[in-house]
């Protein structure tokens, strides 16, 4: 990335499989915009928004992810606020993990009937919470709605889908899973999560974002066929607004295509993530719980420190990443969350775990106390 005129080496583009430059997107992006400019289609989809290549790209969705359809969402976070707007009423109860991204937590405060959260990733809780949810819905005649990740995107952690498939053993309810990390990143042949833990049967509604392993912009979710339909018909984000533009959804199909016929990219993914991964681990870096390719490193140290190795990493280092700290992780705590992709190389994973062993050598002497820690 060039920034301010110097050339760095970028950890914070969601770009998983190295599209964003690849060749072949490039040019079916161009010839998408050279054939149809960026106005098209000038409506909804339920209007004149429809087209041969959104329909297309719907069949390849539903079919790479295992599901019996897909409808396309002109954004992931909008996209899921409004799924979770259109699948329940206020009958319903919503029972969904504490850590989950904002669009869940928007999704649910649009909710008008009772909702109830689980620790994170803690199937008693869960359990907990669905045993008062049952209770509620024998009474108000509703159903009740799981929703977690498959991918956290700050910890990396999984969601744990098969025990929470296995719930249903115990209860009844339908499971909603956000895997905007790991569609196209996760499982075998790249599906997902569902496909990671063999689980493709128990989830009821996928929803994936073509914004991280696609680096392109748009979402989508999966299901049978009759609820894709129903949401197709009712969500409000869809229905009362313009559909994806045509070069984007004709770039989206030659990225789906490249995620299915190129496993090497998603082989290349993990090469660098792991080498990533255990150079940092090797060198005593606290990694949290991650076991995906989603990397955190964790330090101790206050806000202003933070800011200090971010600039220092950045203007001394040539490394940009971005870092997190409270209130998003505990107070004391900072994050710099790495994001591996296929177009990084193993000497640029080299230079980054030289960079950070010496930051660390230096946060541990009380260097970034230091007002002349502040390079700019
Ligand atoms: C878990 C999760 N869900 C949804 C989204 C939103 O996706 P989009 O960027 O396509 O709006 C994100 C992006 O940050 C995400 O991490």
């Amino acid at each position: 990335m060039n920034f301010r005129g110097k050339e760095h080496l970028v950890w914070s583009l969601n770009n998983y499989l190295g599209l964003a430059n690849h060749p072949e997107v490039r040019e079916a992006d161009a010839k998408g915009a050279e054939e149809f400019g960026l106005a098209y289609p000038m409506g909804a989809r339920m209007m004149s928004g429809n087209s041969s290549h959104h329909e297309a790209l719907e069949q390849e969705l539903a079919e790479f992810t295992g599901f019996e359809d897909a409808f396309l969402l002109n954004y992931g976070y909008q996209g899921m606020v409004s799924i979770i707007d259109t699948l329940v009423d206020r009958n319903d109860v919503i029972v969904y993990d504490a850590e989950s991204h904002a669009c869940i937590i928007d999704g649910v405060r649009l909710h008008m009937g009772k909702r109830f959260v689980y620790q994170h990733n803690d199937i008693d809780s869960c359990r907990k919470q669905l045993e008062r949810a049952t209770k509620l819905v024998e009474q108000t005649g509703g159903a009740i709605l799981v929703i977690t990740e498959g991918v956290f995107g700050m910890s990396g952690a999984q969601g744990k889908l098969k025990e929470l498939v296995d719930l249903k053993n115990e209860f009844k309810f339908r499971l909603l899973i956000d895997d905007a990390h790991g569609f196209g990143t996760m499982g075998k042949t790249g599906a997902g999560t569902h496909e990671e833990q063999d689980v493709i049967d128990g989830i009821d509604v996928y929803f994936g974002t073509f914004a991280k392993s696609m680096a392109g912009i748009g979402a989508f979710v999966a299901s049978k066929q009759e609820i894709v339909n129903f949401l197709r018909y009712n969500m409000r984000s869809q229905t009362f607004a313009k559909a994806l533009p045509m070069p984007m959804v004709i770039g989206l199909r030659k990225r789906l295509e490249l995620l299915r016929n190129r496993p090497e990219l998603r082989e290349k993914l993990w090469q660098i993530a792991t080498a990533l991964q255990n150079g940092l681990r090797e060198r005593g870096f606290d990694l949290g719980v991650t076991n995906t390719m989603v990397t955190p490193v964790f330090l101790k140290g206050e806000l202003h420190e933070a800011t200090a190795i971010t600039m220092d990493l950045r203007e001394n280092y040539g490394i940009f990443c971005s870092i997190v700290v409270y209130p998003v992780i505990p107070k004391g705590l900072m994050e710099l969350r790495i994001i591996p992709t296929a177009a990084h190389s193993l000497e640029d994973v080299q230079r980054t775990l030289d960079a950070f062993s010496e930051v660390q050598e230096k946060l541990k002497s009380g260097y970034y106390k230091e007002a002349k820690a502040m390079p700019v």
